[in-house]
């Protein structure tokens, strides 16, 4: 058991979340050089090979150049193993990448200093806010111009709905970058291009007592930054460790990925802020690394072809605890049976490689002949326990499916049902005929694509999508609703799910607020409860 817990106590596992071209692939590279788990900075994404991710495991993701899956790093850095989730760093995401923050400790968000927040982080933030997750901010791009420091901090408070506290202060940015100040030692570290490819830049630190920190920044920047720390100081919400456990006071570190500048000031602070695995809901009761000895993990993504010539299916799962053996046998709590876990993976910067030990914390991926769905559990404790169900997430954009060929029926039924046991999209049926009219909602756009694509090469059936101009999902909470009764505006449209849950569909939010209004007890939630 110690040797067990000992493993866990090690692990950390983070999601790393930003709007395209903040610079989180730039920064998870300056990680794994620090990790020893590469040793040459391109190695994640080659510059020649243009914005190729580490997953480019699907044709159309190459087609496109963006990454469509998230995918997962581990390194080993300072007697801690770090697990880093990534998540598709282009707008059309799916709701993988909300899944993907499902099976997270804890998430850095990384920010362009020259920007703010933007649309994707706000999204994927929201479902950190939902979770009370710690989030910690990495402002990125400091040695480009930056928007002033205060605004930044303002911009994120105001937009995320979170406080936050700096813990190092930026001394200017681009050409008059001149480093970062650490508030808690009173130290400066100096500005130099250490950069790409390397972790040995000899890092200038300088107390800011010391006579020659005016002289070394110039007696312009040094004036501001006492300036502003008299500012902050007086105004800035204070470092509140159980704030930032709980996710409501977010850590803020300033830097330059590029020229990996604060990468191994961030990463040490992070480490020191985070906890090991904590403890999980299930039907039985919270589930404590700790104290639990045997195996348990829930599965919190499929991803199907990864391989095409082997058709295989590979279940992605969070070890919550206890120890992974490959080839070990678990019992698989929804489908009522043990089940073998074997071809264990784990991504390993470009590659999947084999694993045979796995601890709670770790992400791994193992072949699924089908059986798995998104939230299950499996376990070898005795209790039988299930985690708490994966909510489902409102897609934003619907479209009604036409099969072409209507003599592949068959065909058509398996493979669209496949794909949404995947979790890629999510499909309803009108709310009184049957599965003749289908549609399917997406979170991102892109995956009306991925389920063409999809269906005619791994099922050879082609289908025509029409766009609906709903945006607007609602699940009925209600349990005793006479879905016939509900007055409705014009556009809302009654479905159902593929558990008979009556839903409905709107244009706008101002439909959703009449529907409300017109409705007395009405309950609708934005999140499907599993
Ligand atoms: P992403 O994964 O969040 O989409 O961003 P990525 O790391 O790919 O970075 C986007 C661009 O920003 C890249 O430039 C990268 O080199 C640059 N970048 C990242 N961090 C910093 C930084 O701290 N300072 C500066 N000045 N630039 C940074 P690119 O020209 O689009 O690509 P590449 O040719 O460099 O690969």
């Amino acid at each position: 058991m110690s040797k067990i817990t000992d493993e866990i106590k090690k692990r950390r596992t983070f999601a790393i979340i930003s709007h395209p071209d903040a610079g989180k692939t730039t920064l998870t590279e300056k990680f794994l050089l620090y990790g020893g788990a590469i040793n040459q900075a391109g190695s994640v994404k080659g510059k020649a090979t243009a914005k190729h991710a580490v997953s480019d495991w699907m044709e159309i993701e190459k087609e496109r150049g963006i990454s469509v899956t998230s995918s997962v790093l581990q390194f080993n850095y300072d007697g801690f193993c770090i697990n880093i989730l990534d998540t598709p760093g282009h707008q059309d995401f799916s709701e993988d990448t909300y899944r993907t923050l499902m099976a997270a400790d804890s998430a850095v968000m990384v920010i362009d200093a020259s920007k703010g927040v933007e649309a994707q982080t706000r999204k994927l933030f929201k479902v950190c806010v939902m979770r009370h997750i710690p989030i910690f901010t990495f402002i990125n791009k400091m040695d480009r111009e930056a928007l002033d420091t205060f605004e930044l901090l303002d911009d994120i408070e105001k937009e995320l709905g979170i406080a936050t506290c700096p813990i190092n202060w930026p001394i200017g940015s681009g050409k008059g970058f001149r480093g970062v100040y650490d508030r808690q030692t009173e130290m400066v570290e100096l500005f130099s291009d250490t950069h790409k490819g390397t972790t040995q830049g000899d890092v200038k630190e300088i107390s800011i007592h010391d006579p020659e920190t005016q002289w070394l920044l110039g007696d312009e920047a040094k004036t501001t930054l006492d300036e502003e720390m008299e500012l902050q100081d007086g105004a800035g919400a204070e470092f509140d460790m159980d704030m930032v456990r709980k996710g409501e006071l977010s850590p803020v570190f300033f830097g330059s990925a590029l020229t990996n500048f604060g990468v191994e000031t961030f990463l040490k602070h992070f480490l020191d802020m985070t906890t090991s695995p904590l403890p999980r809901m299930s039907d039985k009761g919270e589930v404590d690394p700790m104290v639990e000895p045997d195996f348990s993990a829930f599965v919190f993504k499929i991803q199907a072809n990864m391989n095409k010539a082997h058709r295989d299916r590979i279940a992605f799962m969070r070890i919550c605890s206890g120890e992974f053996e490959a080839g070990m046998n678990v019992y698989h709590i929804q489908g009522g049976r043990e089940v073998r876990l074997s071809q264990p993976q784990q991504m390993m910067a470009s590659e999947r490689k084999i694993i045979d030990r796995a601890y709670g914390g770790d992400i791994i991926g193992v072949f699924d002949p089908g059986i798995f769905s998104i939230g299950d559990t499996l376990t070898l404790s005795k209790d039988k326990f299930a985690y708490e169900g994966i909510p489902t997430f409102a897609p934003e954009h619907f479209a009604k499916v036409h099969q072409i060929d209507t003599m592949k029926r068959k065909q058509f039924v398996k493979g669209i049902n496949q794909i949404a046991q995947e979790g890629a999209i999510q499909i309803f049926q009108e709310y009184h005929t049957g599965m003749e009219e289908i549609v399917v909602g997406v979170v991102g756009v892109l995956q009306f694509d991925v389920l063409k694509y999809r269906l005619l090469n791994e099922y050879n059936v082609e289908i025509r999508l029409d766009n609906m101009p709903h945006e607007h999902i609602r699940w009925i909470d209600n349990d005793d609703i006479d879905l016939d009764k509900i007055i409705g505006t014009s556009d809302m449209k009654k479905i159902k799910d593929l558990k008979g849950r009556p839903l409905l569909l709107f244009v706008n939010s101002w439909s959703v607020k009449m529907t409300l209004d017109r409705n007395e007890g009405l309950v609708l939630s934005e999140v499907g409860r599993s």
